[in-house]
């Protein structure tokens, strides 16, 4: 696992866009995984500043979506994705895939969504952002480490936190289907985004604490290509700032 501690919230997107372009220019991503939440806003922002034909010309799949919403709900994540992603970025709509939150057949929709990215050879790079309980996608605290795509009731602290996005928290979905914690460890590269102090216990538990399901995030401890970007507040609570931080400067050998 590696962290990269950054200053301000804007280091932060700055950062994880220049990681993403340089895989994208170097053709080490055609695949790539894209999170919901304002965490990755200033790095989809950045992206759009250096559109190109090879950024434009990526597949891209998201973690998840709200149960029971229809894609054209502008707070589903089928809406989020394209316009904070789809358009931004250029892509092609037929490129972007977001699980089917609307499906009569949920688990069957969840087994089309692990398919689709088999299909497609796999996630080159995820983009994660991290819940204040610790989640990653939808993966509430005690999610199974192995899990895969499947339907999650989301906790209350979650439907609160979201309620912002919504006219009214009664109208926040009580379930998501969600990339599971399995699904989530085959993308090739991961890179987490997280900004401000309110996501320091989580980020502090995820890296530092033990791997356990009571904080999904911490899975990412099994991942060979883990990159934590944080900006100063989000990396408070990390006992180990200074060996991080010399790692940073120092590089590897
Ligand atoms: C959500 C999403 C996650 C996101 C998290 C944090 O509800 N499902 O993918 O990372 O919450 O959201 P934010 O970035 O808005 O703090």
């Amino acid at each position: 696992m590696h962290v990269v501690i950054l200053e301000t919230p804007a280091d932060v997107g700055d950062y994880a866009a220049r990681e993403i372009l340089r895989g994208v220019d170097a053709g080490q991503i055609r695949n790539l995984g894209v999170a919901t939440g304002s965490s990755p806003l200033s790095l989809y922002k950045v992206l759009e500043r250096h559109r190109s034909s090879r950024l434009a010309a990526l597949h891209a799949f998201a973690l998840d979506e709200y149960v029971g919403l229809a894609p054209e709900h502008p707070e589903s994540y089928h809406a989020v994705i394209h316009r904070e992603v789809t358009q931004r970025l250029g892509l092609d709509p037929e490129n972007v895939h977001v699980p089917d939150g609307s499906a009569t057949d949920l688990a069957a929709a969840c087994a089309a969504f692990e398919a689709a990215i088999r299909a497609a050879g796999g996630i080159d790079l995820q983009i994660l952002g991290i819940g204040r309980n610790g989640h990653i996608g939808f993966n509430e605290p005690t999610s199974s480490l192995a899990s895969r795509t499947r339907v999650k009731t989301l906790m209350s602290a979650t439907r609160r936190d979201n309620a912002r996005f919504f006219s009214d928290a009664s109208c926040v979905p009580t379930h998501c289907v969600t990339q599971g914690l399995g699904t989530i460890l085959e993308a090739r590269r991961v890179i987490l985004v997280a900004q401000g102090a309110a996501k320091a216990a989580a980020v502090a538990s995820a890296v530092e604490g033990p791997l356990a399901g009571i904080c999904p995030a911490s899975v990412l401890q099994l991942h060979p290509d883990a990159v934590f970007v944080l900006d100063r507040e989000a990396a408070r609570d990390l006992t180990l700032q200074e060996y991080y931080r010399n790692v940073q400067e120092h590089g590897s050998p």
